[in-house]
């Protein structure tokens, strides 16, 4: 396993500045999730760090040594994509294997290797198997398995689950992430799925527009995001974020009827309040926060989703326990827990309570 650290990266396709300035240090054995909207380099900058694309300016450095002008095949990293590209003649033995055959390693020790790989990733019943007989999952075994094989100094994956079913995706992850524990080996994956990020990731790098934007465990970004940016992009359901202004010391909710509450404003001046639909509760009508209908309802067995339309087209999320029936169509006052708002200044930047 290796440290990887980017310093000053930028990437310019044409006149299209994708990657702009990525500083970044990845410890020995760490498990790094990137997330960011559809466009914003998460795939560029994999690649910049595989080699398989150059940098315009700035530096790679693998365990402190500069690798930015090497070859992918001189940086012993494994990248596994999305779509698993095996070798449809091969089986499941060859294809894993290929890398050490064409490396011209013995076969005898290729054997070995192969089987100690299958072994890990609990593919040895299906070493025969041509890739057009296994399921999706085991594709993607066989994918990992290949990279495996040639002892990377750390993996890089680029959406590796989002070809596979639901249900697949979670058994994946839990192999990833048993597979990282048993290892060790430091890893970059890039994903769009909310819980791969929360679940796999020591720590999540945020990106837009080819910047980091916040980079912390997936605690401190759900619970502390620097910015609405990264307030409404971690976390499933969405942070609700209502616009609002201060009076007397005290939050008004800019709604439809100005809503005064009971939260405690911040000094500095805030424009914006975000809030998670599980420190947000329905009661009646008596001095509620806010007031709002009920116009839908998900129930989902262990958990349910309540939106109430607050007017002024703003549609908040609320977690109700799953027990209690929602009538929809009904007016309810909701309550936000005060020690649970986030305050946001007009150009969106997180102000501290
Ligand atoms: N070879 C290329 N030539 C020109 N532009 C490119 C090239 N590769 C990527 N881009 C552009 O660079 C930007 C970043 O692309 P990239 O694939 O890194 O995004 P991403 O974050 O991985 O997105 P997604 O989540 O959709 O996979 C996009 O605007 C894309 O169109
Ligand atoms: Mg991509």
């Amino acid at each position: 396993m290796a440290s990887i650290e980017l310093k000053q990266i930028h990437k310019w396709f044409d006149t299209l500045h994708v990657i702009n300035g990525v500083d970044l240090s990845i410890q020995k054995g760490e498990f790094v999730v990137f997330v960011g909207p559809s466009g914003c380099g998460k795939s560029t900058l994999l690649r910049i760090i595989a080699g398989l694309e150059d940098a315009t300016s700035g530096s790679i450095l693998i365990d402190s040594k500069d690798v930015t002008g090497n070859l992918p095949s001189e940086r012993s990293l494994a990248m596994v994509f999305q779509s698993y590209a095996l070798y449809p003649h091969m089986n499941v033995k060859e294809n894993i294997g290929f890398a050490l055959k064409t490396a011209g390693v013995e076969k005898k020790i290729i054997d070995k290797k192969v089987a100690e790989t299958a072994n890990i990733l609990e593919l040895s019943t299906l070493l025969n198997r041509l890739p057009k007989q296994l399921s999706g999952g085991q594709r993607q075994r066989v994918a990992i398995g290949r990279a495996i094989i040639r002892e990377p100094k750390g993996f890089l994956f680029d959406e590796p689950l989002s070809n596979l079913d639901a249900a697949l995706r979670v058994n994946m992850r839990l192999e990833i992430s048993q597979l990282h524990k048993k290892l060790g080996i430091t890893t970059i994956y890039v994903t769009h799925d909310q819980t791969e990020a929360m679940t796999l990731a020591d720590r999540i790098v945020v990106l837009n527009k080819g910047k980091v934007v916040q980079e912390g465990t997936p605690r401190a970004l759900y619970n502390k995001p620097n910015s609405l940016f990264v307030a409404e992009f971690i976390g499933s359901p969405k942070m609700n974020v209502i616009p609002c202004n201060a009076q007397n010391g005290k939050v008004i909710l800019n709604l439809e009827k100005k809503s005064k509450t009971k939260i405690k404003s911040p000094k500095q001046e805030i424009s914006k309040i975000g809030i998670r639909a599980e420190a947000i509760s329905i009661t009646d009508i008596n001095n509620p926060d806010l007031f709002g209908k009920l116009v839908l309802c998900e129930y989902l067995g262990s958990e349910q989703f309540a939106y109430v339309d607050c007017g002024n087209g703003i549609l908040i999320t609320v977690r109700v326990e799953p027990a209690i029936e929602i009538k929809i169509g009904s007016e309810i006052g909701l309550n936000l827990n005060p020690s649970s708002v986030h305050f946001f200044s007009e150009s969106g930047l997180r102000i501290e309570p």
